[in-house]
């Protein structure tokens, strides 16, 4: 799967949805998530994203690590809804990144 880590927090730039040819990418309030099990590995995502937020799951920076388990735990409610356009959005995001400092603009 691809991972989405913090760059994207209080950016939510969402270039990355239009890429998605499954609509894996599900918008939490601080940042978007996407879910490891839809994820097909197609690699769309990653090169849109205007601050580099997305990674392939091996090569998350270490200092962004938690995130791959940010992008999974975000889903422990909602399950695989099978798409991110009628879910909408959710204000489920984990614990930490729900703790961040509001991030520079
Ligand atoms: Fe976030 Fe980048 Fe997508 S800022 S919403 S991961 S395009
Ligand atoms: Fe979608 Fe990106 Fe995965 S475009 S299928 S979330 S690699």
């Amino acid at each position: 799967t691809y991972v989405i880590a913090e760059p994207c927090v209080d950016v939510l730039d969402k270039a990355c949805i239009e890429e998605c040819p499954v609509d894996c990418i599900y918008e939490g309030d601080r940042m978007l998530y996407i879910h490891p099990d839809e994820c097909v590995d197609c690699g769309a995502c990653e090169p849109v994203c205007p601050v580099e937020a997305i990674y392939y799951e091996d090569d998350v920076p270490d200092q962004w690590k938690d995130y791959t388990k940010a992008n999974a735990d975000f889903f422990d409610e909602l399950g695989s809804p099978g798409g991110a356009a009628k879910v909408g959005k959710v204000a489920n995001d984990p614990q930490f990144v729900k703790a961040l400092p509001q991030q520079a603009a």
